[in-house]
């Protein structure tokens, strides 16, 4: 709308800063998020591999299922960043190779709460920091922290929940080695409807299909390894 107390050269000159500070903060935005992944990274709670993947995989399956192209941005960072809350829990706690106590277990899965805590705070991060919160919800209402059910976990969230879990089964770990992708869809199928969201294993599944060599080639093992 036209300001009638404005000369034009002055209103054009205004739209410019406008514009100008517009670009700033979405660069400022984009930084904090390389951070933050940066972060994650040093603290070996994911790679750089494993974000850019699951990234890709979560805005891959957001258009299948039609999520609009102007909601992608959040669903792509609450793939990258959905744990970084776990950066508040000790690492003799993450990285623990027997079995855990029900205490430890409990702080662990404080994590989601974390990384909502830490991504709200960013104006322009509140949707993600919302995806983050319930990406371990199930949809059967066993999940945690809210124990939402169905259609009531924010979509994202229940898209970033199978991709995770199929990167986690696959993926080897200091305390045990990656399953062949034949036995990790067999569990994310097997969980549908209980765990995980029927839809989203079903729009996920050609996507871990044309992509499990490339991924079992990163995670140095191949797609039929041994379990
Ligand atoms: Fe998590």
């Amino acid at each position: 709308m036209s300001n009638p107390f404005l000369a034009d050269d002055e209103r054009s000159l205004l739209l410019m800063r406008i514009k100008e500070l517009e670009e700033r903060h979405t660069t400022f935005r984009d930084s904090v998020v390389c951070a933050f992944n940066q972060l994650l990274d040093l603290k070996d709670i994911s790679t750089g591999v494993h974000s850019t993947r699951l990234a890709e995989w979560a805005l891959r399956v957001a258009r299948k299922l039609d999520i609009p192209e102007e909601c992608l941005y959040q669903v792509e960072v609450a793939a990258l960043l959905h744990d970084v809350g776990k950066i508040g829990v000790p690492d003799a706690m993450l990285k623990k190779a027997g079995k855990l106590t029900a205490e430890e277990r409990a702080i662990i899965n404080r994590h989601p709460e974390y990384s909502w805590s830490i991504l709200r705070l960013f104006s322009g991060l509140e949707e993600a920091s919302l995806y983050a919160l319930h990406h371990h919800e199930s949809v059967d209402g066993s999940g945690y922290p809210a124990g939402l059910t169905g259609t009531n976990i924010p979509l994202p969230s229940r898209i970033v929940s199978v991709i995770d879990a199929y990167d986690a089964m696959v993926s080897n770990r200091c305390y045990r080695k990656g399953m062949p992708h034949e036995e990790a869809i067999r569990r994310l199928v097997a969980s549908s409807g209980s765990q995980f969201d029927a839809a989203v294993v079903q729009t996920f599944i050609p996507i871990a299909e044309q992509d499990a060599d490339d991924v079992f080639a990163a995670a140095g093992t191949s797609s039929s390894a041994a379990l």
